[in-house]
């Protein structure tokens, strides 16, 4: 089962369990209906919100769920908005999913964290695993606190949970839900549409990234992989390639020579601030086996090659 099946993530999770166990095996679920075309024909779907425990439970019962994926969130930005409802959303829809597998009815789930869990004392340059963690924004904290409950819930009461501290994730069928780092989906849309973007970030903030089909193939792998392979029972990092803005936009202009960027960095260059500019993710690596296929000028070229084609641009 994916909670939160219809977000930028949740979408293409859903569309590759199916394709890889079979549609009859997968559960897409949110508190929203799905927009996708894909998503929305290629298997059932249940409208369900996360801080309803007695319909998570039901559901989970009655379609004999064995893993879930717990996806809903309020992410970075949108959560600095609502700073109340997103620690509720991000830390009762945990509890919620993590006390099925404490009362043994699920076998085990994935949770991402974010790279948001990092702070401004944090080592910005290839950031390790284990380090001074001090979020400034109320999605960092939630997702720290997440992370820190993952491992007791685990440590505890033996809960098979597995997590991954994702970087800004860049992807083409679906919308990104409101983090920081959306712009270096955005700018992609706005090239092909309009030739030109005015970024929200200035340009030398540099964020680890990575690409979505790499970001699900990790999600997918952690969660199926041998119990014993997963020994960071809090959150991995992962890494895929970190660029700024201005080099995002080079590589843009290296496909599309009239492409033009420009800045207006917004309350979000703070948050981008406070987080590292490169991720060292050699545990994952070592442990289960993680590495990455996409380079920065891959993710260019299939951005650009796939929005093109939904755009119907030559
Ligand atoms: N996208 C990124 O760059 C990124 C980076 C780091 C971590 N993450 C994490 O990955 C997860 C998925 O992120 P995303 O980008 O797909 O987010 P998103 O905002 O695109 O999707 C979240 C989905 O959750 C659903 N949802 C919201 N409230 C719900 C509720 N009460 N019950 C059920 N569903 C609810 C929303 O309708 C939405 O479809 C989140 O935990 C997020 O913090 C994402």
């Amino acid at each position: 089962m994916v909670i939160g099946a219809c977000g930028q993530v949740g979408t293409e999770l859903v569309l590759e369990l199916r394709k890889k166990f079979g549609a009859e095996k997968v559960i897409a679920t949110d508190i929203r209906q799905p927009e996708n075309e894909e998503l929305k024909y290629s298997g059932d779907f249940f409208e369900l919100d996360v801080l309803n425990k007695d319909a998570l439970y039901q559901l989970v019962k009655s379609q004999n769920i064995d893993t879930v994926y717990n996806m809903a969130a309020l992410l970075s930005a949108t959560a600095e908005k609502n700073p109340e409802f997103g620690w509720k959303l991000n830390m009762e829809g945990l509890f919620n999913v993590l006390d099925l597998a404490r009362e043994k009815h699920i076998a085990k789930t994935f949770w991402p964290s974010s790279i948001a869990v990092f702070g401004p004392t944090t080592p910005k340059s290839e950031t390790p695993q284990d380090c001074v963690m001090d979020p400034a924004t109320v999605y960092g904290i939630s997702k720290l606190a997440g992370e820190r409950w993952c491992e007791y819930y685990h440590k505890r009461w033996n809960v098979d949970v597995r997590s991954i501290r994702y970087p800004g994730l860049i992807s083409y069928k679906t919308a990104p839900g409101g983090g920081t780092t959306d712009y270096a989906v955005e700018i992609f849309h706005k090239a092909i549409l309009e030739g030109k973007y005015i970024s929200f970030l200035k340009e030398n903030t540099m964020l680890p990234m990575l690409y979505m089909p790499d970001a699900i193939k990790a999600t997918i792998e952690i969660t199926h992989c041998e119990a014993e392979l997963v020994k960071v029972r809090s959150s991995y990092n992962l890494a895929g390639f970190s660029f700024t803005p201005a080099q995002l936009g080079a590589e843009i202009a290296k496909e599309m020579p009239a492409f033009t960027l420009d800045y207006a960095p917004d309350f979000r260059q703070q948050i981008a601030e406070s987080w590292p500019g490169s991720i060292d993710d050699s545990a994952a690596r070592k442990d289960w086996n993680w590495h990455n296929d996409y380079s920065l000028n891959d993710m260019v070229k299939d951005m650009l090659l796939n929005l093109k084609k939904a755009y119907s641009i030559a």
